[in-house]
């Protein structure tokens, strides 16, 4: 139960229950929180924290572009991600670390710049009763007509929670229609990414993505186009036409909690033979570097000790 978790906040466990902050405070009230989700594995070795530094190096990114000052240092910060995990005594799920102003404000700029940091470990199947393979059962996709939030508004390479009522309205706009999940297009019309995810499109057997700049530097993401070059696969990162939604070979989303997710419908296109060849080969081999089975990729694990 979700509710036995123990909780870091600022170097101390608290109980699940005491995780909580002021209806007033300026986080709450302002969505000026910065967050990372963030993956670990059961292996041979014990838990792994996947791409723990990176995650903590986007943090820091965060902070830095919203003028934040983080409390702790990125070596603190991975200590206290591993240290959640082997307090709840968990082997697979996900790590949350959320850090807000928990002081009372009623002004745009928050009363007390003092930022807090917390630490939330937990296994979906466990504490939530998530169920079933993602990758296997795949997911349908519509265009949203919300457009991704222009990076000339706020800087959306900042993983902020104000920034995410971008993705929430377009996830219920789809949702109405029937889909799972939206596809966004970017201010010019070129294909950006999902309300939390990813897109990737599959094109005469070359891996595309959109180049970042208008999308979020997606950790799952550049780990995919590491192991497609890893594997031989063509991969280019540029300005995608909406276009190629129709002509694709494959589609694919990808985000922290499931790696690669296939697309088997996008707006009323049929995809009936995802996951394609190129989804799978990555799936394969992203899902042997979590299990800790492929030595050229070892330093993207963090061995809970
Ligand atoms: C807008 C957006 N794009 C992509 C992603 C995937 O990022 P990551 O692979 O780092 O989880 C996320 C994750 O939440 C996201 O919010």
């Amino acid at each position: 139960m979700v509710e036995d978790r123990m909780v870091w906040l600022n170097g101390d466990f608290i109980p699940w229950e005491n995780a909580t902050v002021h209806i007033m405070s300026h986080s709450f009230g302002r969505g000026s929180a910065i967050f990372e989700v963030i993956s670990f594995y059961d292996t041979a070795r014990g838990p792994a924290v996947f791409r723990l530094e990176a995650h903590i190096d986007r943090l820091f990114r965060s902070a830095e572009l919203l003028d934040m000052a983080l409390p702790f240092s990125k070596d603190d910060l991975c200590d206290a991600v591993a240290g959640t995990v082997k307090r709840n005594e968990l082997n697979k799920g996900f790590v949350k670390v959320v850090c807000f102003y928990p002081e009372i404000s009623f002004e745009i700029i928050p009363s007390s710049s003092q930022l807090s940091v917390s630490i939330f470990a937990l296994d979906p199947e466990q504490d939530l009763g998530a169920k079933g393979d993602p990758f296997t059962e795949g997911t349908t996709a519509y265009v949203s007509d919300w457009r991704k939030l222009d990076p000339r508004t706020v800087p959306i390479e900042a993983k902020a929670a104000a920034n995410y009522l971008n993705g929430m309205v377009a996830r219920l706009e789809v949702q109405k229609k029937g889909f799972e999940h939206a596809i966004m297009l970017d201010t010019q019309g070129f294909i950006a990414e999902g309300g939390t995810e990813s897109a990737f499109v599959v094109k005469d057997g070359c891996l595309l993505t959109p180049s970042t700049g208008t999308v979020l530097k997606s950790i799952t993401r550049m780990s995919i186009l590491e192991v497609a070059q890893e594997a031989g696969i063509e991969c280019i990162e540029k300005q995608l036409k909406p276009e190629l939604l129709v002509e694709a070979e494959e589609i694919f989303l990808s985000s922290t909690p499931f790696k690669v997710l296939p697309v088997k419908q996008i707006n009323d296109r049929k995809l009936p033979d995802a996951p394609g060849p190129v989804a799978r080969k990555i799936a394969e081999l992203l899902n042997a570097i979590v299990a800790g089975n492929v030595d050229r990729f070892a330093n993207w694990l963090y061995i809970v000790e």
